[in-house]
């Protein structure tokens, strides 16, 4: 994972919005979180996280024949972080793209890399969350301000003979479109400054409880589709949008706090970054260890949502 330098606490937003430590520690187990430098973008957050896993992985960028990456704060229209990340890194000539999933992008774009590995199209994919998600948020809006963090983190995949993704699972139901989006983008140009059609709008508590039946239905469905139970799974590692949903998840699905990976503390709400940088989080401090059975789960605006068990 790689995050921003500059951290900023709840005290440095309650001089800025109307809100306190109290009430973003309480509502969402928010304390501090990372935001980019003005001349730090999504490419370049995206593209540190993605050299530390490949060395982690003991590959390099010669290697690499296969790079995605979920993310929501694209540097530009075109061409796509990918591709940018491909230059920076100076990986060879490979498909290059990004998967625009909000929350989910991670686990959309690592269910697409895990379909090219797996048929023999692809042998060293390279998977990144990334985001500036700073730069879509409304700092005079305290309903959103508080949640989101900048971020990214990366993963490398490659053949094996044995299961490393058993599976992947991935929705979507375009009819909650309204409860989390922007007002405008690219092709739809509101009657407003474009900097004020991009910030993010949430219908918070309404997506709260959206989000709790969509994870605990992706997680029955992902261990019904592969005959597992709750009690096999050894980390949940979810998306960290607050730790009241994540707990709310749990608790539904009979998972012990222990066993879950939490760093919205930390880190607010990364969007596609969330998960890997959890992931990574857990690997580093010796958690997650090999062999272990990890479930991971996103959520977000679409509403699109997924799933990925994993044995690392
Ligand atoms: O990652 C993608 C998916 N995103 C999510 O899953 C986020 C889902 N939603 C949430 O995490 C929670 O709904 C929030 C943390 C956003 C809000 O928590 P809540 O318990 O659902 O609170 P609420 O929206 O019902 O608001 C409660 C009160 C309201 O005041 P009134 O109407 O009760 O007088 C808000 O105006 O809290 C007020 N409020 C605040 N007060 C202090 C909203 N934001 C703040 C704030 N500081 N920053």
């Amino acid at each position: 994972m790689y995050v921003p330098e500059r951290v900023v606490t709840n005290a440095e937003l309650a001089k800025m919005v109307d809100t306190t430590d109290e009430w973003i520690r309480s509502r969402s187990g928010i304390e501090r979180r990372r935001v980019a430098a003005d001349d730090e973008m999504t490419s370049d957050l995206g593209g540190k996280a993605a050299t530390e896993a490949m060395q982690a992985a003991g590959v390099t960028p010669g290697d690499i024949d296969f790079l995605v990456v979920g993310t929501t704060t694209p540097d530009l229209v075109f061409p796509n972080v990918g591709c940018l990340i491909q230059d920076q890194l100076g990986i060879p000539v490979c498909p290059a793209f990004s998967v625009e999933a909000a929350c989910s992008g991670f686990i959309y774009a690592l269910s697409v890399a895990d379909r090219f590995v797996a048929t023999g199209q692809a042998g060293c994919a390279l998977v990144i969350g990334a985001e500036t998600l700073s730069r879509i948020t409304n700092w005079n809006d305290r309903s959103t301000c508080v949640l989101f963090g900048d971020g990214a983190g990366a993963v490398v995949l490659q053949p094996s003979e044995e299961a490393g993704i058993i599976s992947t699972h991935l929705r979507a139901d375009g009819a909650y479109k309204s409860i989390l989006n922007t007002a405008g983008g690219v092709s739809k140009r509101p009657d407003m400054p474009l900097d004020e059609s991009l910030y993010i709008q949430m219908r918070g508590n309404e997506t709260f409880k959206v989000a709790v039946r969509c994870l605990e239905n992706i997680v029955d469905e992902t261990l019904a589709a592969n005959d597992m139970d709750t009690s096999e799974i050894d980390w949940l590692i979810p998306h960290q949008a607050n730790h009241r949903i994540i707990q709310a998840t749990a608790k539904r699905l009979d998972i012990p706090m222990e066993k879950v990976v939490l760093i919205v503390q930390d880190y607010g709400n990364t969007s596609a970054a969330s998960v890997p940088m959890a992931l990574d989080v857990a690997v580093q401090d010796g958690r997650v260890k090999r062999g272990d059975v990890l479930l991971l789960e996103a959520f977000g605006g679409g509403l699109t949502w997924g799933s990925a068990l994993i044995r690392y």
